[in-house]
C-alpha cells in the first residue's frame, strides 16, 4: 500500500513512525514533512494546505490511502476533494470538520443536543460584547470562533482583560477572520483531559486518556501554546468518568453530527474539563492532538493502518485497540520566543545521543536539514522528546534525561511535564 501523510509537525512524525511499522505499507510519502520524517518517508515539498497540489501528488504517486494530520486542510475540505478524485482519505469531510473550524458551530451543536459544555453566548459585534461585560460574572473566557493554532482563547479575570481580548480578536483581527465572531463563556475549573476516539460515524473506539500542557511556563503560567508536553494515560480519568465521557459526550456528538447530516469519519478529539458537576466539553478537534499523538501512538500496540481502514469501511465495531501498559511522556523543546516570533536556522546538537536508550524517541516538529547536512530549527515547537517508563515518574525522568542531551540556542521547555498528573 502507498500512503501519503499530510503535515510536517511532531504529530506527523509520530504518525509516520507508527505507519512505517505496518506490514501493509510499502511506500510512505509525506508532504511537506520535516528533517525527522525524512528518515521514514519520502518527503515532498507540497504545503499541507495546498489541497490541489496534494491531489496532483496523490495522482502522480498512485496513493492508496491519504492520512491528514493537521486541521487546516481538513477544514478546507481536503477530504471532499480527494473523494471526488477517487482517493481514499482518512479524516472528516469539510462539514464534519466544522466541529473544530467553528467554535460557534460546535457550541450550538452541543447546546442543541444537550451535551455538557460551559454556558456561552455568541457575539458578532464588538460593541455588544463590550456591553455584555458589564453584567457578566468573572472570570470568564473569550474565544475566537475560527482556527487560531490553540492561541485564540483568553481567560479573563476582569472586565478590562476581557475588553482587551475582545478588541484584539474583533477589532485588531489578530487571528484574522477567525475573530469575526467570538464566544464568551463560563470559566470552568478542574483537571483537563484529552480523550480521543476513532469513529466511523456510527461506532466509536475510544483511545486511552492523555493530558497536555497548553501553557508555556511551569506551573501553568504564561501564554497558551499549541502544547508544551503531554502524557498518557491520564490519572485523572477513572473508569467511571471514562464511561460518562463515552456515553454522554462522544457517542452523543457522533450521533448529533449524523442526524444533522454531517457524519464524521476519522479521529474525534474531545478536550474536556472534569468539573465537580461532571465532565464538560471545552472544545473538539477533528484529528490527533499534538503532542497527544506522540504519547498515544508510542503506547499503541496494534496496527494503525487497520484501524484507519476499519474507520473508512464502517467496521469499527469489529476491531479493538491494544496498548502498552507503560505510561508515555512527551517533553516539547520550543524555539526561544515561542509562541511569539522565533528565530529560525539554529543548529540542533545531540539528536543521535538522545535516542540511544530503548523506548525513547525524538519526534521532530519545526526542523529542516540545512545544505551542510546539519539539522536546524524552523521556529515554533521544534522537538517532542518522548519516552516510556514503568510508571509516569520513570517515563518523565527518561524523557527529561534524553532531552538534556539535546541543545540548540534559545531552546525553551517546561520542567514540570507530567509532574502533577494535573
Ligand atoms: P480550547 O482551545 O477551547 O481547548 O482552549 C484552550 C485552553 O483554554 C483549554 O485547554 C483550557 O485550559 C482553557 N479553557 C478553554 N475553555 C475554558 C473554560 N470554559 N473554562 C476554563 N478554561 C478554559
Ligand atoms: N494539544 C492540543 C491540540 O492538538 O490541539
Amino acid at each position: 500500500m502507498r500512503i501519503l501523510l499530510v503535515g510536517g509537525g511532531g504529530r506527523e512524525h509520530a504518525l509516520a513512525w507508527k505507519l512505517r511499522q505496518s506490514p501493509r505499507v510499502d511506500r510512505l510519502f509525506c508532504a511537506p514533512g520535516n528533517a525527522g520524517i525524512a528518515a521514514l518517508a519520502e518527503c515532498v515539498e507540497t504545503p499541507a494546505d495546498d489541497v490541489e497540489g496534494l491531489l496532483t501528488l496523490a495522482r502522480k504517486e498512485r496513493i492508496d490511502l491519504t492520512v491528514v494530520g493537521p486541521e487546516a486542510p481538513l477544514c478546507a475540505g481536503i477530504v471532499d476533494r480527494f473523494r471526488e478524485g477517487g482517493f481514499r482519505v482518512f479524516g472528516p469531510d469539510k462539514e464534519a470538520a466544522e466541529l473544530e473550524g467553528s467554535k460557534v458551530f460546535c457550541k450550538n451543536l452541543l447546546r442543541r443536543h444537550a451535551i455538557p459544555t460551559a454556558d456561552f453566548r455568541v457575539f458578532q459585534q464588538a460593541r455588544d460584547a463590550y456591553s455584555y461585560l458589564r453584567s457578566a460574572a468573572y472570570p470568564l473566557v473569550v474565544k475566537a470562533d475560527g482556527l487560531a493554532q490553540g492561541k485564540g482563547v483568553s481567560i479573563c479575570a476582569t472586565p478590562a482583560e476581557a475588553e482587551t481580548a475582545i478588541r484584539a480578536m474583533m477589532e485588531e483581527k489578530v487571528f484574522g477572520a477567525a475573530g469575526n465572531r467570538i464566544i464568551i463563556e463560563e470559566c470552568l475549573v478542574g483537571p483537563e483531559v484529552s480523550v480521543l476516539c476513532f469513529t466511523d460515524g456510527q461506532s466509536i473506539l475510544m483511545l486511552e486518556g492523555a493530558q497536555d500542557h497548553k501553557r508555556l511556563e511551569d506551573g501553568d503560567r504564561g501564554p497558551n501554546t499549541g502544547g508544551m508536553g503531554a502524557f498518557s494515560p491520564a490519572p485523572a480519568l477513572d473508569p467511571h468518568t471514562r464511561g460518562i465521557i463515552e456515553e454522554d459526550i462522544l457517542v452523543r456528538v457522533v450521533h448529533a453530527l449524523r442526524v444533522e447530516n454531517r457524519p464524521f469519519k476519522g479521529i474525534l478529539y474531545a478536550g474536556l474539563m472534569l468539573t465537580r458537576n461532571g465532565p464538560r466539553v471545552l472544545e473538539f478537534n477533528v484529528r490527533f492532538g499534538d503532542p497527544e499523538a506522540q504519547v498515544l501512538l508510542t503506547r499503541m500496540r496494534c496496527d494503525l493502518v487497520s484501524l484507519m481502514e476499519a474507520t473508512l469501511e464502517g467496521k469499527l465495531d469489529q476491531v479493538d485497540v491494544t496498548w502498552d501498559a507503560r505510561p508515555a511522556v512527551c517533553v516539547v523543546l520550543a524555539s526561544g520566543g515561542y509562541p511569539g516570533k522565533t528565530e529560525k536556522g539554529v543548529a540542533i546538537e545531540g539528536l543521535t545521543d538522545a535516542v540511544l536508550a530503548p523506548d525513547v524517541w525524538v519526534f521532530h516538529a519545526g526542523t529542516a536539514r540545512a545544505r551542510d547536512g546539519r539539522v536546524v530549527t524552523t521556529g515554533g515547537r521544534v522537538l517532542g522528546v518522548t519516552a516510556l517508563g514503568k510508571d509516569l515518574a520513570e517515563a518523565r525522568d527518561r524523557a527529561y534525561q534524553a532531552a538534556a542531551k539535546i541543545s540548540f540556542a534559545g531552546a525553551t521547555f517546561r520542567t514540570d511535564i507530567a509532574r502533577r498528573g494535573k
